[in-house]
């Protein structure tokens, strides 16, 4: 029996108890039967949990490269790997095919190895959704210099403070990117960057803009003449399977990002496994992740596990609401996407405008929705299933972290019942328990608990970047013996998961507890709601009480707001209880979110207090100009 697809219910079930079992023997078949290896594995898996030391697939030898790319080429050499789908939808798309990603792999690693990188090597790569991207990405992974792929939406003191942290040699960045109508100069940023980065010696430029920018002597080159004149003939590296692969940054709740550390063999295998079950790939599919790969979901679903399962998988330069508010409905149509995985934030802010724009297609081609970054509310979810997947596409609402690889609680399409707001099921391997304040593990089912992983999987990453202590302290200490995700969730009669959210967003009042997301659900219900966020702030009596920040749709805008207030309240009170209701309701223009789409809630806790003497690192918001709106209009 193989273990690598499942195909129905009954055998997830299975495959499940073996993993929990037996995982030794799990991982092994499934490593050994589909990937190409120098040296396999004996001892397969080799943990301390309370030293956070976690080894996969010990002493095997292997390249992921030469997984993603040159194993496929004799059977789909001419097959697309990439379907490149610039900003302007006049210009028209690029199909690269596994043969020519390779050679430009091969011809860029072969360029990072003339100058001077070698195995180990940290290389930051600053550069907007362009094929160079993924090619640069890959060429490092080829030569075994480690990856650090830093958003290019980053200020430059984020950027530089994340390149001194991993001491990084070079950088990859362009003249500039296309955003929407915006052009952004991401040269001028890498210049302001380095500045303070001592360690860089090298700059890489991709031309994409034509904008005009400063070279700097002996430091900076135009990447096309070196790849243009490079051989495309690369040995790839031998990687020790616990080698790292990647860094990359997270935020933390304090202090300054995490650079979290991605090893090559037990990140292949995880990514490679999840990305083909919850999909359900398969070989003539077209996958559209639409994340930046900038973040963890772009790494793990537009590059490795989309190019390990030899697939094809779209690239998308822009933003959904350029020219208008139709593109990504428009790409699907256009190339006939067949898996199409998105955050719910872009959900919401589509599902604001007029039904037209995704009406006008027909999007027949699509089998799968997926949603992943945060908890997707009912009313997203509805839209999202209805109006996007036509109600005939299993939505699966995957859970995960930038810490787990991979997906590890999600539907897998087609094969578990989807219930709108769970993320349903732990995949195969994850052994999920929810722990009670006590630290004891809660055995029975309807209840909340804290979300940990009791037993190592592939893709968890193995430390952060220079400071073992603080992953040790920030995953493996809360409770002993185990892996805290710093999540909540309720389990259902029936053993499926909804995350509830941040364990720290919980509210407590009046001695109950409240969750900020069913109560953000229940306002976002209000037909003149657009979105929402609910803080706590403290009270006389109750403790706590609710702070909600609400965004009205246009239509809403002309309303009554003292009876919106009351209504909205009167919603929540319905879907939740009174107990629930807001003290106070603010209307605002826009909530302050960081890059990746989530609500800076620490911000809006310290408006809500009336604290505005400290916060904190603002630099990562995406709009931080809201945070003076939102301050002036305290209530
Ligand atoms: O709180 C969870 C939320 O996003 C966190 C991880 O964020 P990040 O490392 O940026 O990775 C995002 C992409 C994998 C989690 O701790 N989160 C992610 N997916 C979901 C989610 N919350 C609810 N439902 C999800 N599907």
């Amino acid at each position: 029996m193989s273990y690598y697809k499942i195909e129905n219910l009954e055998q997830y079930f299975k495959h499940y108890n073996k993993s929990v079992r037996e995982p030794r023997k799990f991982w092994s078949k499934i490593a050994s039967e589909n990937f190409t290896w120098y040296q396999e594995s004996e001892k397969i898996v080799e943990f301390d949990m309370a030293e956070a030391k976690i080894k996969w697939f010990v002493d095997a030898k292997v390249n992921i490269v030469k997984n993603c790319l040159d194993r496929h080429l004799s059977k789909r050499g001419e097959k697309t790997a990439i379907i490149f789908e610039p900003n302007n939808p006049n210009d028209s798309a690029e199909h690269i095919t596994y043969n020519d990603l390779y050679s430009r792999v091969s011809k860029m690693a072969n360029v990072l190895r003339e100058q001077g990188i070698k195995k180990g090597d940290r290389v930051c790569i600053y550069l907007p959704m362009i094929p160079e991207i993924a090619v640069s990405v890959l060429a490092c992974a080829r030569i075994g210099a480690i990856h650090s792929v830093v958003f290019a939406g980053f200020s430059a003191s984020a950027v530089a403070t994340r390149i001194n942290d991993s001491e990084c040699k070079m950088v990859i960045t362009s003249d500039g990117g296309f955003r929407g109508e915006k052009t952004i100069d991401l040269k001028g940023i890498i210049d302001e960057a380095l500045l303070n980065c001592p360690s860089v010696e090298n700059v890489l430029v991709v031309k994409r803009t034509n904008s005009s920018i400063k070279m700097k002597e002996g430091r900076d080159q135009w990447l096309q003449p070196l790849t243009e004149a490079a051989s495309d003939n690369c040995i790839a590296e031998i990687m020790d399977s616990e080698d790292p692969l990647f860094i990359l940054y997270t935020s933390g709740s304090t202090g300054k990002p995490k650079g979290m550390v991605h090893t090559t063999a037990g990140y292949m295998v995880y990514t490679a496994y999840s990305f083909k079950n919850v999909f359900n790939y398969e070989e003539n599919d077209v996958f559209w992740c639409t994340a930046d790969i900038g973040w963890i979901t772009g790494h793990s679903y537009i590059l490795y596990g989309p190019l390990l399962n030899g697939a094809t998988t779209v690239m998308f330069e822009g933003v959904p609401t350029y020219p208008d508010f139709s593109r990504f409905w428009e790409i699907i149509e256009k190339h006939k996407v067949t898996q199409f995985y998105t955050a719910p934030t872009a959900i919401r802010s589509l599902a604001k405008e007029n039904l037209s724009y995704v009406q006008k297609y027909p999007l027949k081609s699509l089998k799968v929705i997926g949603s992943v970054g945060e908890p997707i509310n009912e009313e997203a979810w509805h839209w999202y299933n209805d109006h996007v997947g036509g109600k005939r596409c299993p939505l699966v609402d995957t859970w995960w972290q930038t810490e787990t690889g991979g997906i590890l609680i999600s539907a897998l399409a087609f094969i578990t019942p989807t219930k709108p707001t769970y993320a349903s099921l732990p995949l195969p391997g994850i052994q999920v328990v929810l722990m009670d304040e006590k630290r004891n593990e809660i055995e029975d089912n309807q209840v909340t608990g804290s979300l940990c992983i009791k037993f190592p999987w592939p893709g968890i990453a193995r430390t952060i970047w220079g400071d073992h202590q603080r992953y040790k302290d920030t995953y493996f200490s809360a409770f002993p013996g185990k892996y805290f995700t710093g999540d909540g969730a309720l389990r259902d009669e029936v053993g499926y998961y909804r995350i509830t959210g941040r364990v720290d967003d919980v509210i407590i009042v009046s001695g109950h507890n409240l969750g900020t997301a069913p109560i953000e659900d229940a306002i976002n219900e209000h037909p003149a709601v657009a979105e929402s966020a609910v803080v706590g702030f403290p009270h006389d009596v109750k403790g706590n009480a609710l702070y909600g920040f609400v965004i009205l749709k246009e239509s809403g805008e002309y309303r009554d707001r003292a009876n919106l207030t009351k209504e909205i309240n009167q919603h929540i009170s319905d879907h939740i209880g009174p107990i629930a209701k807001l003290d106070k309701i603010q209307f605002v223009s826009g909530l302050p979110k960081t890059r990746s789409g989530k609500i800076m809630r620490r911000i809006l806790r310290k408006i809500a207090e009336g604290d505005f003497s400290n916060f904190g690192d603002t630099s990562t918001l995406l709009n931080p100009e809201i945070v003076d709106e939102i301050k002036e209009g305290r209530l």
